[in-house]
């Protein structure tokens, strides 16, 4: 019989790449998403890629009873991949409640139900964020975590505070927390990727953006940095790498092979990159130019991050394989498609 997986957020970008992921590997794949910031139609875009479709439920994760209804009817499955939460960066500045509100009672509902159901293993989908800003690269798990700088970095260093607290009160409940670092790229087929609301606040999407037309040019953040070219250097990781590593975090989970009740893994690729350096790929792999402009400073930005990826490779056997090249190819593919679609 196959495993269920209940997968939070799953019609989202990194949910719906990790649902495929999921499928691949013969789970069972049942989907709760407001549709908040994400569409309906990912679920006929998964089956057009798997030729599987899986179970879907609209729900909100911040009404406690609904959510415990929902894990009610789906009390057989055996864990959970938690994406729902809100994560535009300068919105949970504007509308702090909102972020906090959103993102702690839909972890704090899915907890719970799926604490009720006796479902004990659960992920938890993190962010490079909760290492602030950094004194030690490349980082690694061992790091310090910091206060992030937004509110929506809060809500992801909070929540791993959250899940220290309930695993350790806890016999049977295991946790890994999967801190990503920057997640771009998209689906080869190009029928997912991802799907910023309004303006993008990330370098990606907005490069993609400004390429197609819909956004009149680039603004680079900054040249003064103490890196190599003055722009900050970022590890990017190609989104469908990070799906795999869920997969293999569950199993490990399953299987029971985790340390501790609650672990965490860095999901990044070790290497660097610049601003400048994506720039210069996309230029590259797309033969054409782009239009940027050297700005100041965006609040907020560190100069360098990029994650030790030895954990990872030891514990979970998982390293990154995809390259710079094919994570812009696949984002410009998808945003091509996204434009010819006009989702
Ligand atoms: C990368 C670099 C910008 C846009 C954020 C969140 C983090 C995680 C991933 C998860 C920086 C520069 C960007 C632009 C630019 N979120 N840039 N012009 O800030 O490393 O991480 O996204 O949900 O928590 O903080 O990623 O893509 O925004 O920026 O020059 O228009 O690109 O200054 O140096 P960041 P990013």
């Amino acid at each position: 019989m196959r495993s269920k997986i209940i997968v939070t957020g799953g019609c989202g970008y990194i949910g719906s790449h990790t649902a495929i992921e999921l499928i691949e590997n013969d789970f069972d794949v049942v989907i709760l998403d407001d549709l908040s910031n994400s569409t309906e139609k990912t679920i006929s875009r998964i089956h057009k890629i798997t030729g599987v479709t899986p179970t879907f439920v609209k729900v909100d994760l911040k009404d406690s009873l609904a959510t415990s209804k929902v894990f009610e009817t789906h009390k057989d499955a055996v864990g959970v991949i938690h994406f729902a939460a809100h994560k535009a960066v300068g919105e949970s500045v504007q509308k702090p409640l909102m972020y906090y509100k959103n993102n702690f009672y839909s972890l704090l509902n899915t907890l719970e139900a799926q604490s009720e159901h006796g479902i004990n293993n659960f992920i938890f989908s993190s962010s490079a964020t909760v290492y602030g800003t950094p004194n030690m690269l490349p980082i690694t798990e061992n790091n310090e975590t910091q206060r992030p700088f937004s509110p929506y970095g809060n809500t992801k260093k909070i929540a791993e505070e959250i899940l220290d607290d309930f695993t350790k009160s806890s016999d049977s409940f295991s946790a890994i927390s999967l801190r990503y670092f920057n997640p771009i790229g998209a689906h080869p087929s190009g029928e997912i990727g991802e799907l910023p609301n309004g303006i993008p606040n990330n370098l990606m999407p907005y490069i993609t953006q400004t390429a197609a037309g819909v956004r009149d040019k680039l603004m680079v953040y900054g040249n003064d940095y103490p890196t190599k070219d003055g722009t900050p250097i970022r590890d990017y990781i190609h989104v469908v790498d990070l799906a795999k590593a869920h997969v293999i975090a569950v199993k490990r989970l399953l299987k029971k092979e985790q340390e501790e009740s609650l672990e965490f893994f860095n999901l990044g690729t070790g290497v660097g990159y610049s601003v400048l350096d994506v720039i210069n790929s996309f230029e590259d792999v797309t033969n054409s130019k782009l239009n940027y402009e050297i700005t100041g400073r965006r609040d907020g930005d560190v100069p360098q991050l990029y994650a030790s990826t030895d954990l990872a490779k030891e514990k979970l056997g998982w390293s990154a394989d995809r390259e710079l090249n094919d994570m812009i190819s696949s984002s410009w593919n998808w945003e091509q498609n996204l434009r010819s679609k006009q989702n």
